[in-house]
């Protein structure tokens, strides 16, 4: 896909932020090969930390490497930053930056579980508002390579799951709708560090939908977006901003899964209306079908103004 709509003029255009941003997801497919094939002899961990306190695997630090060079390289990019790195690297002139999380899940490579990378791309200077994204998407290494990913304004992006090939491509499977029946739910965090008013949430939630938490956020979500449901790390006790990431977790998965037909939340609004702060910035993501993102709100809502 070269972003052009079929249009020959387009094609190609570096000041067209959207030319550039399905650029960005090729590139984030044509590194997919190289990453998974990377991954057998980098099941370690480094003796460091990223710039949010988690320990650092070979796996994390080489897929940052590869997705640095091959956005980096791209016409149109200006910054490319990573939850890797403490601050976002000046890649030449352009107007969009692209956040990654290089290996989302990477603790799951010691147990051979599934992981992925996460790329958003901001027509702004980081950090940025969820609603300047113009793409964003995910690769899933699951037992097939899949990519789910979106191009446009979040109001106007369509997601669809592609499936990349040993060569990097992407092939379209075909758009992706949240099935209006929810099936499963996935929440992170230790239980007793729930708050109450989220707890009470999942008291009601838990004798509707099925648990299915596997410690990934793109292979949960990618449940969410399958089967219909909710993926949530809520804040906590001892975490009121939850642990999740703004810039590279939750402005992406917020715009697919909204893309999809569904909803985000922090607990009070869109993840994609939330103020950029940093590029670190934590915040608790909930996102998932739209009547149950509502009832979460009406939940916490509930609770706090009592
Ligand atoms: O961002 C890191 C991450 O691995 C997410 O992919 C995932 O949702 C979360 O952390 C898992 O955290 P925990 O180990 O607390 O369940």
């Amino acid at each position: 896909m070269d972003g052009s709509d079929g249009d020959p003029d387009r094609a190609g255009d570096i000041d067209d932020p959207i030319v550039v941003a399905e650029a960005v997801l090729d590139a984030a497919a044509a590194a997919a090969p190289e990453i998974r094939a990377g991954l057998p002899g980098r099941r370690r961990y480094l003796d460091d930390e990223n710039p949010s306190g988690e320990d650092v695997l070979a796996a994390d630090v080489y897929a940052d490497g590869l997705l640095e060079e091959m956005v980096g390289d791209i016409d149109g990019v200006g910054t490319y930053a990573s939850e890797e790195r403490e601050s976002a690297v000046d890649t030449g002139d352009g107007a969009v930056s692209v956040a990654v999380d290089p290996l989302d899940g990477s603790s799951n490579l010691e147990s051979n579980n599934p992981m992925g990378t996460v790329i958003a791309a901001y027509d702004a200077p980081l950090p940025a508002s969820g609603r300047d994204l113009v793409a964003a998407g995910f690769v899933l290494y699951g037992p097939v390579t899949t990519m789910v990913a979106g191009v446009g304004a979040p109001a106007d992006a369509t997601i669809h799951e592609f499936l990349v090939t040993e060569e990097g491509d992407r092939e379209d499977l075909g758009r992706i709708d949240l099935p209006e029946n929810p099936t499963v739910y996935g929440f992170g965090g230790r239980v007793p560090d729930w708050p109450d008013d989220f707890a009470a949430y999942v008291d009601e939630i838990e004798d509707e939908l099925k648990l299915r938490y596997g410690g990934a956020m793109i292979a949960d979500v990618s449940q969410v977006l399958s089967y219909g449901g909710v993926f949530a790390y809520p804040a906590l006790e001892s975490a009121p901003d939850g642990k999740l990431r703004l810039q590279f977790e939750g402005n992406p998965v917020a715009y697919l899964v909204e893309g999809a037909g569904g909803r985000s939340s922090d607990g009070a609004r869109s993840l994609l209306d939330v103020g950029a702060t940093g590029i670190h910035q934590r915040v608790p993501v909930h996102v998932g079908n739209t009547e149950l993102i509502d009832r979460l709100e009406a939940a916490l809502s509930e609770v706090r103004n009592r």
